[in-house]
């Protein structure tokens, strides 16, 4: 009898529902976006209801397509999900409603309480490093909880009179697809968790000291999971009485649909940002480098695997940036032969810091820069320039991932839509000086939660069981630069970021 398994995709800007055979091929997946919502300059936030109604869409088109082929339903035997991480969303106990829309991982809505923080603290940025293995940014869940519970007074009052429920996008899809306010679980999983600047990375719990420092209380936060274990039954859609037994944030995700088991390998993701995840074994690494300690995975009982996390804020969303505001590409694939007709950027250097600069900069105050236009300037110099933006900042990752580790990474895995980009990823090889390796089925972040699901349900009972998952195929760009011409590329970039660090 054939077994799939189901995964959800919530992700920034659109959801997604895919289903897996037990070879983890892809079987069929249906995806929807929904509207982003920018009240002000910075903010950036989600209608919790268009998540959930986009996930419903999707499973129900999805599943559509999968008895179409002649499958059924019952044979998918679980479902995992991952998710856009520290979006944070609050709502009410009793009635399930949202108090307020969900303020984005990247709205910089808390740029001022990041810094009344940071003063409070003779340890500055670096208050809650130890606990949680983040430094005080605009970036964490946290932070935006403090923001709404100083600024919307129906969240006040409901963490005040103990009816509010807080939670990232993991936690309001489960609670909702396995009852809602009839009786819906209320749980998050580690690695969703160790992005909220809560938990105690050692531990696997919520910190009194972090949350005494937010002034947050413990019992509007959902328990604690592991990533792979069966938390409760679905009750509504076509896929009610299918077990979640999967979640994974969806840069974790993506560390394990790319099965970076081993500690010393790595992954890089181009979505709507860029994520580096460096397995750092069963110990959690603090950075030296201003990189990221992050819960890699926790499979079951099995010991926590950590990772070192360089995030860059803006990747993607550069691309639809050139797309919507720039108005030079109809479609966003089009800015692939735009820079492919030109051989270099003509010495232009994009830094796309529309929220700061994030990993290993840690400026919330950084602001986008393009400098270096001559007359001789035109739009294809900028389209090459965007692409090259993520892959220069992912090259200032890689050498603090060089340096927090000690043993230079010699191969990338890479996965997400930048990653379609033959051009994209011949200019990465070429900035990094080290092999790009890209999977031929690229829906890594959806198989990461689909493995989480089916280890738990025993599809497959070991991680070796994986050997044959995901490995045909796959494309290695080698580095064609000579080394010379790539160090003073980037010697430039590092100036333009100082422009765009000045410019604060
Ligand atoms: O930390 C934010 C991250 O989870 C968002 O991922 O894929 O939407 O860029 P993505």
């Amino acid at each position: 009898m054939p077994s799939f398994i189901g995964s959800i995709d919530q992700g920034t800007t659109s959801s997604r529902f895919l289903i897996f055979d037990s070879k983890g091929n892809l079987v069929t997946y249906h995806q929807v976006e929904f509207p982003q919502y920018y009240p002000n300059p910075g903010w950036i936030e989600h209608d919790p209801t268009d998540l959930l109604e986009t996930v419903y869409k999707c499973i129900e088109e999805a599943l559509k397509k999968f008895v179409g082929m002649g499958n059924a339903i019952t044979d998918i035997k679980a479902i995992g999900i991952t998710n856009q991480r520290e979006t944070t969303l609050v709502w009410d106990k009793q009635t399930g409603k949202p108090l307020c829309n969900a303020i984005v991982w990247c709205d910089v809505r808390t740029h001022d309480l990041v810094h009344e923080l940071t003063a409070k603290s003779e340890l500055g940025a670096n208050a809650l490093k130890e606990v949680c293995g983040l430094p005080l940014s605009t970036y964490f869940s946290a932070v935006k909880l403090k923001w709404l519970l100083e600024n919307v007074p129906a969240v006040k009052e409901a963490h005040e009179n103990d009816t509010i429920l807080m939670g990232n996008v993991d936690t309001w899809l489960i609670y909702n697809l396995t009852g809602g306010i009839n009786g819906g679980m209320f749980l998050t999983d580690a690695t969703n968790a160790s992005r909220t600047m809560l938990m105690d990375i050692k531990k696997l719990q919520w910190s009194e000291k972090s949350l005494k420092f937010f002034g947050i209380k413990k019992c509007a936060l959902p328990q604690i999971y592991s990533s792979s274990e069966k938390y409760g039954d679905i009750k509504i859609t076509d896929l009610a009485g299918i077990p979640i037994t999967g979640v994974l944030g969806d840069q974790q995700s993506a560390l394990v649909g790319q099965k970076c088991f081993n500690r010393g390998e790595a992954k890089n993701t181009y979505g709507t940002g860029c994520f580096m995840l460096f397995n750092t074994g069963t110990e959690p690494v603090i950075s030296k480098s201003g990189l990221l300690t992050t819960v890699g995975y926790k499979f079951g009982k099995e010991e926590t695997v950590y990772a070192l996390e360089g995030s860059i804020a803006v990747a993607g969303s550069a691309i639809k940036w050139v797309r919507d505001n720039l108005c030079i590409i109809n479609e966003t694939h089009e800015i692939n032969n735009l820079a492919a007709s030109v051989k270099d950027t003509g010495g232009v250097y994009f830094v796309t810091a529309f929220s700061g600069l994030f990993a290993p900069y840690w400026r919330d105050d950084a602001r986008g820069c393009i400098v270096g236009i001559t007359q001789y300037t035109n739009k294809s110099h900028i389209a090459r320039a965007t692409l090259e933006a993520a892959c220069f900042q992912t090259r200032a990752i890689l050498d603090a991932m060089n340096n927090d580790s000690g043993h230079p990474l010699t191969s990338l895995k890479v996965d997400g839509g930048m990653t379609n980009s033959d051009i994209c990823m011949q200019i990465q090889a070429d900035i990094l000086r080290i092999n790009v390796d890209r999977p031929a089925m690229k829906e890594t972040t959806a198989l990461g939660a689909a493995i989480a699901a089916g280890l738990a349900v025993g599809i497959w009972k070991s991680l070796s069981e994986l050997d044959q998952v995901n490995c045909k195929d796959r494309t290695t760009f080698y580095p064609q630069m000579s080394e010379e011409e790539s160090e003073q590329k980037y010697k430039a970039w590092q100036k333009a970021v100082e422009k765009s660090l000045d410019w604060a």
